[in-house]
């Protein structure tokens, strides 16, 4: 039986990942946890977007990371922060988490990678992770125009290289992040708020222009 699982895992790679992520879809809708698994990670970032799609590392990716939540973007942390992140995923998926019953009830049909697939996925997350922003190199960030981009970008991850896009590329990004912002706030079922700061997206992308890539 074992081996015909390998066989089909070899064979049937992108297929077999749609299975897992309509698996993922089944278990949330099962789960009293849905809603809250649901709204770990958004959504907008879709398997096609993964670099080196076709590779070992990517593969995985959508093999393993999508029975809990939407597929994560090894560009979301920085290379430091992803052994630690996949320790803590792979203590769930052995079932010896710390969220208890929910990841009990969880458990039933959840894969964990095995050790050399493990090496594989910090290879791969770690290669293509986050460039941070260099504050010797842009000292602006401590100025106060770039505090808007300061206190928005860093709430889930490290705040960006600016170089990663262009000036033309940055607004696109920023406008998906915030949708992201809106999606992973449910999580603690928060309304935004009047009384919060509002995201000042104009300065955001004025700041990100003005240290982005050039054409
Ligand atoms: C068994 C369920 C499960 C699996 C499988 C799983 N995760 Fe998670 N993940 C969670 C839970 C629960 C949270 C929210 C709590 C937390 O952040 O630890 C989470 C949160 C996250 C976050 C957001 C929190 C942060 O620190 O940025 C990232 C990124 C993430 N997971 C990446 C991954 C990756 C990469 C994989 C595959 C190697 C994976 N997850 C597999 C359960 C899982
Ligand atoms: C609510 C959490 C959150 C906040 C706040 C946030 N991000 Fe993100 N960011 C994410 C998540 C989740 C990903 C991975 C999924 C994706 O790429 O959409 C990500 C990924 C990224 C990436 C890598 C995308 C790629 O593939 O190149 C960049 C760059 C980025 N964010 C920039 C920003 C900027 C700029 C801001 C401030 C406007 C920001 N983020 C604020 C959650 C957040």
């Amino acid at each position: 039986m074992r081996w015909l699982v390998a066989l089909l895992l070899i064979t049937a790679g992108p297929a077999l990942a749609a299975d897992e992520t309509a698996a993922a879809r089944k278990r949330w809708a099962d789960s009293p946890y849905g809603p809250m698994l649901e709204r770990i990670l958004p959504p907008g970032f879709e398997p096609s977007m993964l670099p080196q799609r076709a590779s070992p590392g990517a593969r995985l990716v959508q093999r393993y990371c999508v029975q809990c939540h939407h597929l994560p973007n090894p560009a979301m942390h920085e290379a430091a922060k992803w052994p630690p992140v996949f320790e803590r995923m792979v203590v769930r998926m052995e079932g010896r988490g710390n969220m208890g019953k929910l990841m009990a009830d969880m458990m039933a049909g959840v894969a964990a990678p095995k050790p050399e697939e493990a090496r594989v996925l910090v290879a791969y997350l770690t290669q293509h992770a986050q460039k941070p922003l260099d504050p010797a190199r842009i000292p602006e960030i401590n100025s106060p125009t770039a505090e808007a981009f300061r206190l928005a970008c860093q709430q889930c991850h490290v705040l960006p290289d600016p170089k990663r896009y262009t000036a033309k590329e940055w607004p696109a990004v920023v406008a998906r992040m915030e949708r992201n912002m809106e999606w992973m706030n449910r999580v603690v079922g928060s309304a935004p708020s009047r009384s919060e700061p509002q995201l000042r997206v104009d300065q955001i992308n004025a700041f990100l222009a003005k240290h982005s890539k050039m054409r």
